[in-house]
């Protein structure tokens, strides 16, 4: 029997609602190179070791097998549905049909309702799964205040309905969030961004906690899998860094988990993905002892180097320039 890490010993989070989440998740995308089977594998290995936040997607493809897996956790009363936080997100061509999305991963899910639902990213431009950087779709277009409210009253529809319980934004901007947060009715509890040591969005970060946005950080780990597609030559790879691998030799682990340690103790949420055992174990035991110095934390905030790796390119519209019109980096929304 594998290792169980006591519910007591994870740290918690505290949402403006007033609910407590575990202060680490566990991400499920295969990055077309794990499979489906091999994704759900891990998380019925974690769910068994304590992991209680799940962050799946539509898009990510394996929601069904993931679901089993739930179901089976539930049957086996291994678990509790109440004591689960299963997160999902409405990919970009369903934005017209939030409701019918949410059904298809509740039932995919088999988990009655979703706690927390992400607006995926917030335009509608669709692209094909796999397809090429450069390819871009005819129909795609810039950001639409009025596009993406309609799509998030949808959301708050779901909320009054009991389908999911709260509402996540996701790739989302300083610009766009001061447009779009003056129209909602129901608020965010939480917005997923890339989040690593280099690459830290402090000025986003610092805005989100101001609102009372809890940040949920992605590819926390610099996403070392990710597919070929996302690499560009600048890119720096976090955890070669000298200064995480020296922290990491001081505390006798892998630089992937100092990673981890830094996010968990910055106060964002991290969702690692991993199908090894010893790897996610470790991940979520990492939150439940040794934590990193003042002195380190410091040392890793120096890290910074704007190293975005989802850079969005096949969000593109036709006549933008290239991926930073995605970003709105001058301070305006870029149209
Ligand atoms: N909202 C969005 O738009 C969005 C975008 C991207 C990702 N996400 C979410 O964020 C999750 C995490 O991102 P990600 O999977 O791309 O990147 P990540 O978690 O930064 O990196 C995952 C990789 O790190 C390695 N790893 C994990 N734990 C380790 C450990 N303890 N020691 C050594 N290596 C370790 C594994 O590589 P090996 O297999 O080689 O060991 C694993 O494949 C995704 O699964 C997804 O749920 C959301």
């Amino acid at each position: 029997m594998s290792k169980v890490i006591s519910q007591d010993l994870i740290p918690k989070k505290t949402l403006y609602t007033g609910e407590q989440v575990p202060c680490i998740g566990m991400g499920t995308f295969g990055s077309d190179r794990f499979s489906a089977e091999q994704v759900s594998a891990a998380v019925a290995g974690a769910i068994r070791c304590g992991y209680r936040m799940f962050d799946c997607a539509a898009c990510y493809g394996n929601e069904d097998q993931i679901g089993q897996v739930f179901k089976e956790a539930f049957d086996e009363k291994i678990v509790a549905r109440k004591d689960m936080y299963i997160m999902t997100k409405v990919w970009n061509d369903m934005h017209e049909k939030v409701e019918e999305s949410c059904l298809k991963s509740i039932s995919d899910l088999q988990c009655d309702y979703i706690d927390l639902f992400f607006i995926h990213w917030p335009f509608p431009n669709y692209h094909a799964p796999h397809c090429d950087v450069d390819s871009r779709n005819p129909d795609s277009r810039p950001f639409s205040v009025e596009e993406f409210v309609n799509t998030y009253r949808q959301c708050e529809a779901l909320v009054e309905k009991g389908l999911i319980k709260s509402i996540g934004i996701s790739n989302l901007t300083i610009p766009k969030l001061e447009a779009v947060l003056p129209e909602l009715k129901i608020m965010p509890v939480a917005c997923e961004m890339e989040l690593h040591p280099c690459f830290q969005q402090q000025e986003l970060f610092d805005y989100l906690l101001a609102h009372e946005i809890q940040p949920i950080g992605f590819m926390p780990i610099g996403s070392p899998t990710r597919p070929e597609r996302d690499m560009c030559s600048e890119d720096v790879a976090d955890i070669q860094t000298p200064e995480m691998v020296e922290i990491a030799r001081a505390h006798g682990c892998h630089p992937a988990v100092i990673a981890l340690k830094w996010a968990v103790q910055r106060g964002q949420i991290p969702i690692p993905f991993s199908i090894h055992e010893e790897e996610y174990i470790s991940n979520l035991q990492l939150t439940t002892e040794d934590p990193l110095t003042e002195e380190e934390m410091n040392k890793i905030a120096t890290l910074e180097k704007n190293n975005r790796l989802v850079k969005g390119q096949v969000f593109l519209w036709e006549g933008a320039n290239d991926w930073h019109d995605l970003w709105d980096e001058d301070g305006y929304i870029v149209q």
